[in-house]
This record gives structure tokens, sequence and C-alpha cells, in this order.
């Protein structure tokens, strides 16, 4: 296992969730520098603040939309060199096919599954010796939920892209994360509204799994740092699920 100290990470996806807790987890494992971007300027202020209790200097939050190739570019010019990248930015969308609306459509593979492929054309030459490259999937490949068959489509996608990735861009990493249900704000959106919310949405599914709760942003941000560290390990996915994929 390489160590993280004096590597920078690049968290796309950082001010929330899982990509907050690979975030944490990378400054907690002796990360020089972390990246976090994504859209919303509140959230990337709130993930600083969040980060802050690590030392002054050892976070930079910049605004990134993933689906713009032009800002990609422009957000890696001003990172500079850096280690890993980890990649948990998605705007997921569940419909029925019977209601399918092609934009929510492209939002969700512009967002999950083209943005990784952007974001990889322009990290690559910028990842120093030992890098990596980190996606998120998920357990609706699986699983998928119900009007999920999109979001099935694009997690399967992900995982033949960073087998593919791992051979294009050798000797650089790339991995995949396939997360099962965590306590995110993701789920305020997905389940929220729905009778008994996001508390009986998890009571449920806690019940179900063989591990018995649901999982964490720390509980996936190990995996993260795993992957980052491990450098014999290249073009796997790593199932972090609570064995969901059994149940
Ligand atoms: N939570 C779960 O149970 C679960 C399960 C399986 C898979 N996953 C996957 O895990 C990943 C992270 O999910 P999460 O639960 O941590 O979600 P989250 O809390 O909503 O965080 C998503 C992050 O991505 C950013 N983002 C979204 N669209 C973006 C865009 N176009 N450009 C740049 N940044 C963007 C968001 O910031 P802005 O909105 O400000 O841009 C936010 O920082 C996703 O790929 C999700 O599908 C999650």
């Amino acid at each position: 296992m390489t160590k993280m100290n004096q590597a920078r990470v690049v968290v796309v996806g950082g001010s929330s969730g899982i990509g907050l807790g690979v975030a944490q987890a990378a400054l907690a494992a002796g990360a020089a520098e972390v990246v976090v971007a994504g859209r919303s300027t509140e959230r990337l202020a709130a993930a600083e603040d969040a980060l802050a209790a690590h030392g002054p200097g050892r976070v930079r939050a910049v605004p990134l939309d993933v689906t713009d190739e032009k800002q990609i570019r422009t957000f890696f010019e001003a990172v500079g060199p850096f280690d890993h990248l980890a990649i948990t930015a998605a705007e997921t969308r569940y419909q029925a096919l019977t209601a399918f609306d092609e934009g929510a459509a492209r939002t969700v593979i512009e967002s999950k599954l083209l943005g990784p492929v952007l974001l990889a054309k322009h990290a690559a030459a910028r990842i120093r010796p030992g890098g990596s490259i980190t996606l998120t999937a998920g357990v609706a490949s699986e699983r998928p939920l119900p009007k999920g068959a999109l979001v099935a489509a694009v997690n399967g996608g992900l995982m033949a892209l960073g087998r593919a990735l791992a051979l294009e861009l050798a000797p650089i990493r790339v991995n995949v994360v396939s997360p099962g249900w965590i306590d995110t704000p993701v789920w305020d959106r997905l389940v929220g509204t729905a009778v008994g919310g996001k508390a009986a949405a998890f009571a449920a599914m806690a019940a179900r799994l063989p591990v018995g709760r649901i999982g964490t942003p720390a509980d996936v941000a190990a995996a993260f740092l795993f992957l980052m560290q491990n450098g014999f390990t290249t073009g796997t996915t790593l199932h972090v699920d609570g064995g969901h994929q059994l149940v």
C-alpha cells in the first residue's frame, strides 16, 4: 500500500455525501491537499467548513459542472499535477418507461457516465506516477429500483468503463466503487416525499440486508482510500453494499 502522505487528491462531487466522505478520509489519511468540486458554491463553502478541522491550506473548493467539457479542461489546468481522482458527481433521475423523458435521461447519462469519460480525458496527463482514478457506479445495476432502468444501465456502463480505462490509461490505475444504499442527501430528494419518507425506506432496507443497516459515506470512503493506495489493483469494481446483491 502506498501512503497518502503528500498526495494531492481531487474529488469531483466532493461537496456532499459520499464525495465529502472521501475528502474527509483522504485528509485523515494524510493527503497534503484535497480539491473538492461541484456546481453549487453554497455546498462547496459548506464542505470547506466541514473539512476545515483538518488544518489550514489543505482544502480547495472549485466550482465545476461535469456536463461542460470546457469547464473540465479549465478545471484541470488550474489544478495542475495531482495523484488521485475520485468521481462521485451524478444527478440521478428515476422515471417509468411509459413516461420516459429524454431530457431527464440525458441528465443522468451526461452527469454520471459521460462526465467521468471527459474528466478522465482531461485528468490523465496530470496524474502523477502511482496515481489512480476511481469511478462510482451503484447497486442499482444488479438490483434496479422501480423506474430505475436508466440508472441501472449507466451503473453497468461505469463498471465496463472502469475496465476499459484501466487498459487504455495504464499505468494509471482505474477502478470502480459500487455503493449500496448510503445515507446521503440524495435520499431526501429520492424518497423524502414518499409515505414514511427516508426513515421508513431505510428501516425496510436495513431489515433486508445481511449487515442489518444502511451504509454511511465513511463505509464507502474506506473503499476509495483502499483503491487509491493499493498499487496492484486496477480494472476492478469494489462493491460496498452491505450484501445487497445477495437479497
Ligand atoms: N447514496 C446512495 O445510496 C448511493 C447508492 C448507489 C450509488 N450512489 C452513487 O454515489 C455517487 C454519490 O452519491 P451521493 O449519494 O453522495 O449524492 P449527493 O450527496 O447528492 O452528492 C452528489 C455530488 O455530486 C455533485 N454533482 C451533481 N451533479 C454534478 C455535476 N453535473 N457537475 C459537478 N458536480 C455534480 C453534487 O454537487 P452539486 O449538486 O452542487 O453539483 C454533489 O457534490 C453518485 O454517483 C450516486 O449515484 C449513491
